[in-house]
């Protein structure tokens, strides 16, 4: 199957078109396994993302969340001492790497991530799973994949990521149809899947933390600011990049990469430094465009 999909080499890496998405070639066949034969159970969270779009973030601020009861106190909590990719499972990589057997062993309720688009979860996570979905402006997605993929490859010029993103043709591109995938499921099933933007959690944590919190079935009580405040906190850029295991060591099995490359800037706008007027209008066009008459407002 892999073999004959369409391909692409761009930006390091391997891309194949896999039902209207280009997935990195060594997820494909992971992929279709998780589609088969991934068993949720009926209390699974699932996040979802695209990449580079709060992925580590929303990690944090959703098992933080879970796990608020079992380290009442603050100093003892995990994510002082674990990244939160090594907090909550990767699912596309785990599939990709034939480790299925670990989701096995997981206790309930599992946290698990993906960067799929809602189109290419299994049809059993589509009926039976809470999916909680962070997007953000394409252009600061842009901007953020660049300096992530420079950690690799440090001659990769700008432009040149830019066009491949308004092609579609980057990992799980295109971006405005994996936005589009899970508005219109959230749309559909507000039950099932929860649609959060980097920007609104910037302006307004905890009032996300609440939505994320009731979403998954462990909402804080309306006198429980304490506790989502202490949420916030330890999930915060400056906590999280300031700590001691974020700093050092990789994430992540097939492209490990540095753990600070996931803590870079952690702000909303920062393409008014890489991109230039044009190039900015251009990529809203083409986002406004692919938007239009969906409900979605554009960045
Ligand atoms: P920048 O490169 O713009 O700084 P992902 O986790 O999906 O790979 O996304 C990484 C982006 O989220 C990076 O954006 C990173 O700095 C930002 N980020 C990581 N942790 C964050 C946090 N706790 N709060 C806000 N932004 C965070």
């Amino acid at each position: 199957l892999v073999a004959a999909l369409p391909r692409k080499h761009q930006a390091g890496l391997e891309l194949r078109l896999y039902q209207g998405f280009w997935l990195p070639d060594h997820w494909v066949a992971g992929t279709v396994v998780f589609q088969r034969r991934f068993a949720p159970r009926p209390d699974d969270v699932i996040l979802a993302s695209y990449p580079k779009c709060g992925t580590t973030w929303l990690k944090a601020l959703a098992f933080a969340t879970m796990t608020r009861d079992a380290y009442p106190a603050p100093a003892q909590h995990p994510l002082l001492r674990l990244n939160p990719h090594d907090c909550v499972p990767f699912l596309d990589e785990i599939f990709a790497d034939g480790q299925e057997a670990k989701l096995e062993r997981l206790p309930s309720p599992r946290l698990m991530n993906t960067h799929m688009p809602h189109t290419l979860l299994p049809e059993s996570v589509i009926a039976g799973c809470k999916v909680a979905y962070v997007c953000r402006d394409p252009k600061d997605m842009v901007v953020s994949l660049w300096h992530f993929l420079r950690r690799r490859q440090p001659e990769l010029p700008f432009a040149e990521l830019f066009e491949h993103v308004c092609d579609g043709a980057v990992a799980v591109g295109p971006i405005w149809d994996h936005v589009l995938s899970y508005w219109r499921a959230s749309l559909a099933r507000p039950d099932r899947v929860l649609f959060l933007r980097y920007e609104d959690l910037l302006l307004d944590t905890g009032k996300h933390v609440r939505r994320l919190a009731e979403f998954m079935g462990r909402p804080f009580s309306p006198a429980d600011e304490g506790a989502v405040e202490a949420v916030v906190e330890l999930c915060s850029f400056e906590k999280m990049k300031g700590l001691e295991v974020n700093k050092k060591g990789s994430a992540g099995a097939y492209h490990a990469m540095p753990r600070d490359s996931f803590f870079r800037k952690g702000v909303a706008g920062d393409w008014v430094n890489h991109m230039t007027p044009e190039m900015a209008t251009r990529l809203d066009e083409v986002v406004r465009d692919k938007f239009r008459g969906t409900g979605l407002a554009a960045p």
